[in-house]
């Protein structure tokens, strides 16, 4: 059976976690890269492994050469430094752009048809730096993390109201960061306004928790950052890009006037297809919501500059 191939680069907790949540959904071969000799190699094999008694078909290979990106499908990029207790995600900066840029140029060169999905922090600047270094056209260069944001508080909300967590609806757009926008207007539980089931307060108490939803895994963590939800939410990504599902998921893509932006790569709601992101959902948000994406993209401007300034003097 021909499957389409996917690499994985960054064999780290996110990573392999995806590439284990690939394999198990028989969504393609998988190349596992890592700068970590061994890593890579023994993870994939330790995946590949599981094959006879999960039932998945695929061909999972790891290696620490990053020509090995050649002629993929889907380039998912997690490779970096996770953030550590105290850090934010702003910190990893300089660090992790460093390791985006040479990856995402290889990308172009060496995968020219391929959709590339980072992953790597801080988010939003990491994608609008693969899109430069890159060159793919904008639609086939995503971010994921509004779909990890919105799954915290649709859980949170679950958890609170005891339902099943599928039945609730809720988006958190903007930038994955302090100023991410939770959509509070239009949360909904089996169709009925959050408003009508919670106190205003209750409402605001969990979007809270959502917003700080990373930062609470690290804390308990004290030695890394979340990998089990960001790999769900790549590969849910993931799934829909190879099954051409049109899915609407929330996704970090660049903009082009959509919600009033222009020349930013933020959280926004978008059809995902075989094409990468086909079509930007301009939902209704209220002049609130609208001032707070703003902010938002003021905000990874701010940083896009920061970057720019850093690579000037380096
Ligand atoms: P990790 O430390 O477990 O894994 C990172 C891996 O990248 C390591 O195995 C490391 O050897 C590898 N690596 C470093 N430089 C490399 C290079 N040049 N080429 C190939 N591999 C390289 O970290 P974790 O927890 O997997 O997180 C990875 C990144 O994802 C971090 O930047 C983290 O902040 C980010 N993240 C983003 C989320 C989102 O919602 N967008 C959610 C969770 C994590
Ligand atoms: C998170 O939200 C670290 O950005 C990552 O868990």
């Amino acid at each position: 059976m021909s499957l389409p191939k996917i690499t994985v680069v960054g064999a780290g907790n996110v990573g392999a976690t995806a590439a284990h949540l690939l394999a198990l959904k028989g969504l393609g071969n998988i190349t596992l890269i890592d700068i970590v000799d061994g890593v890579p190699q023994g993870k994939a094999l330790d995946i590949q492994s599981s094959a006879p008694v999960e039932g998945f078909q695929g061909r999972v290979v790891g290696s620490t050469n990053m020509e090995d990106l050649a002629g993929s499908q889907l380039i998912i990029v997690t490779a970096g430094m996770p953030r550590k207790p105290g850090m934010t995600r702003d910190d990893l900066l300089a660090a992790n752009a460093n390791i985006i840029g040479p990856i995402a140029e290889k990308a172009g060169k060496l995968a020219p048809d391929t959709i590339f999905m980072n992953v790597t922090n801080p988010l939003d600047v990491m994608v609008a730096l693969v899109q430069e270094k890159s060159g793919l056209p904008q639609e086939r260069v995503l971010g994921m993390a509004g779909v990890l944001d919105s799954a915290r508080l649709r859980t949170f909300i679950a958890l609170r109201l005891d339902v099943d967590p599928s039945s609730v609806d809720a988006m958190i757009l903007g930038s994955h960061g302090d100023l991410m926008v939770p959509i509070k207007s239009s949360i909904t539980v089996a169709g009925k306004p959050l408003s009508e089931l919670l106190p205003d307060d209750e409402i605001n108490a969990l979007l809270d928790r959502a917003k700080n939803g990373g930062a609470e895994i690290v804390k308990l963590l004290k030695t890394g950052s979340a990998f089990y939800a960001p790999a769900s939410g790549a590969v849910q990504m993931a799934e829909a890009i190879l099954k051409d599902t049109k899915q609407i998921l929330p996704v970090c893509a660049k903009l082009n006037g959509e919600y009033g932006l222009n020349d930013v790569c933020i959280g926004v709601p978008a059809q995902l297809g075989a094409k990468g992101v086909e079509r930007i959902i301009e939902q209704e948000i209220t002049d609130q919501e609208r001032a707070e994406l703003l902010a938002s993209a003021d905000q990874v401007r701010d940083m896009v500059k920061a970057l720019e300034n850093i690579q000037a003097k380096a």
